[in-house]
């Protein structure tokens, strides 16, 4: 059985998407066991206490910097025996404290067709806005697993939908959640934790 470790900032719609796929016995290998929040008032905890999994919030503004922060979250998560980290919503980058201790067991969300709008200070509405002034025609949403370059490392799972004419930043990211990401990352999450996904280089092999 895998544990896994979601890490969270915001509204946690991501989370959820998990909590419900768990729910639906999408998981049978693996066990939502810690909500780690960078902050204390963020949703997404309020979300993990109704599903009754256990929080931690590692506020940002305690550590010196973001790599103490990092080194901190990767002996917590080491002591609860994680072995699986979805990164959902989570609003800093990883230091190779995290990334070296998790190799390929780091799974991130992010909601665009990578590598087309990402890398650092790509994250949440910005992404949309950034597609919308580009005038892409499709967009969409990526999971990958982390390596130390943001938003860099091995592709799992991509799905695209249109761009329309009359689209906001905001309905383009709320398609994109809806038809994409909450189907996406409970899917690679369940590969993870049937032990179907392989990683050659950079390419992700997924077993039948
Ligand atoms: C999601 O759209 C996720 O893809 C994005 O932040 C949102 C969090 O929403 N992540 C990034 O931009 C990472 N670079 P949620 O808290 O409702 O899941």
């Amino acid at each position: 059985m895998v544990k896994i470790a979601v890490l969270v900032s915001g509204g946690g719609t991501n989370l959820q998407a998990l909590i419900d796929a768990e729910a639906a016995g999408m998981f049978p290998n693996g066990k939502l066991a810690a909500v780690v929040s960078s902050s204390p008032t963020a949703y997404a905890l309020e979300r993990a206490k109704k599903a009754g999994i256990p929080t931690y919030v590692v506020n940002r503004k305690e550590y010196a910097s973001n790599q103490e922060m990092t080194a901190a979250l990767a002996l917590q998560l080491k002591d609860l025996g994680i072995g699986l980290i979805v990164l959902a919503g989570f609003m800093y980058v990883l230091t190779p404290e995290l990334v070296d201790a998790y190799p390929n067991a780091i799974i991130n969300i992010h909601p665009a067709l990578i590598p087309s709008f990402c890398g650092e200070g790509c994250y949440g509405l910005h992404v949309h806005e950034k597609a919308l002034a580009y005038g892409v025609k499709v967009s969409g949403a990526t999971v990958h697993f982390v390596s130390a370059v943001c938003d860099g490392g091995p592709i799992i799972l991509q799905k695209a939908v249109d761009v329309l004419p009359e689209d906001t930043p905001e309905t383009l990211q709320r398609r994109i959640m809806e038809e994409c990401e909450w189907k996406l990352l409970p899917k690679a999450v369940q590969l993870f934790c049937d032990g179907k996904l392989s990683v050659e280089g950079r390419i992700v092999r997924i077993a039948d």
